[in-house]
């Protein structure tokens, strides 16, 4: 079961919902987003029917949920969430109303390397900056990001371009660091089911980039946003960056019909990175299209100003030409493929 606070509800008014489903011995979990809070409820559903939760002050709605995963399902909220991040004052949307285009560099691998990359993607169109200063690798003989360098480099950044900063946090013991110096937390592929991580940024106060498992079936990976929720931060956007088949010509299988199924299952919103999917420069462009075609809510790539001097995935990053493609797709298709949104 879930309540639905309305959005001028007050502290007392959850504290008070959370005060009745305990009273009957239920557990409640309150999770908020920018407009509004929902308290999702464990326990014995015919007690909190006697509660006459609907009535209490703040109150907008409460409803059963059949969804395993109840916080970020749609049942509760037919209409789908914008996520908002950045600063004050400068906060760019990811949601149904517009199609957010986030670019930069798989990995920060210095100051110039950075502002360059972010150069590009800012030329380019893209509202939000991608940068790795933790990087997950395969081998342990592989670059593994700068850390707190790659964070300091990042903000500052942030301050020359003014492009809020998205960033992946791999252990959970970095969690206020990487917050401290983002606007939002991503979750890798490899991390979808790192539990203790997720509910730890799901305590950070800051928007969520949850990458899908490359192995994860969608109701997976809507539990694992479930995790995030149930500790409090409803601030979630979901990312198809490709799931692992027998299919070798690329490094994942975009599951394009993600997209459609996850919007009909959750309001989370929902992007693709075609980089980390492709793992080919030569089809981020194509399937961008796609993605915007698909209804996506926008697109993550990989920028790097020398590609063959990267130090993480640089055979998928775009630069120059590419970029430009990639910046007309976003710029008009929208509205070719029926899309006012964007
Ligand atoms: C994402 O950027 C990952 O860190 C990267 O794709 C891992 O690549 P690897 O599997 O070659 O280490
Ligand atoms: C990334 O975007 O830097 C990354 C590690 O991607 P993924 O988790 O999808 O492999």
């Amino acid at each position: 079961m879930v309540v639905v606070m309305s959005p001028d509800a007050t502290d007392e008014d959850i504290a008070q919902v959370v005060e009745r489903v305990e009273s009957v011995g239920g557990e409640a979990f309150v999770s908020k987003g920018l407009e509004r809070a929902i308290v999702g409820l464990i326990g014995d559903i015919e007690s909190f029917h006697h509660l006459n939760l609907r009535a209490l002050r703040g109150v907008a709605a409460v409803h059963r949920i059949s969804d395993p995963y109840k916080l970020v399902s749609r049942q509760h909220h037919p209409q789908r969430s914008t996520v908002w991040v950045g600063p004050q004052g400068h906060q760019v949307p990811i949601g149904p109303d517009t199609f957010t285009f986030i670019a930069g560099p798989c990995a920060v691998e210095s100051p110039e390397q950075t502002v360059d990359a972010a150069r590009m993607a800012a030329s380019a169109g893209a509202t939000l900056l991608r940068g790795g200063a933790y990087k997950p690798r395969t081998s342990p003989y592989a670059f593994q990001g700068l850390g707190i360098e790659g964070l300091r480099i990042l903000a500052s950044v942030r301050e020359t371009t003014g492009l809020p900063v998205v960033t992946e946090v791999v252990d959970a013991r970095d969690v206020e660091t990487v917050a401290e110096h983002a606007d939002m937390l991503q979750i890798g592929t490899r991390n979808m089911a790192n539990f203790g991580l997720l509910q730890e940024v799901g305590r950070a106060g800051k928007p969520v980039l949850l990458k899908r498992g490359m192995s994860s079936t969608v109701e997976e990976w809507l539990m694992a946003a479930e995790y995030i929720a149930q500790r409090g931060n409803l601030d979630i956007v979901l990312c198809e960056r490709g799931i692992r088949t027998f299919e070798p010509s690329t490094r994942n299988t975009l599951d394009i019909s993600a997209v459609p199924v996850v919007q009909a299952l959750s309001h989370l919103p929902i992007i693709i990175d075609p980089s980390h999917a492709a793992g080919r420069k030569d089809l981020v462009v194509p399937l961008t299209r796609a993605a915007v075609a698909v209804g996506a809510d926008g697109v993550i790539v990989d920028v790097h100003p020398s590609p063959e001097s990267a130090l993480c995935d640089g055979p998928q990053a775009l630069l120059g030409g590419d970029l430009r493609d990639l910046a007309q797709v976003v710029r008009q298709l929208p509205p070719v493929v029926g899309r006012t949104d964007a």
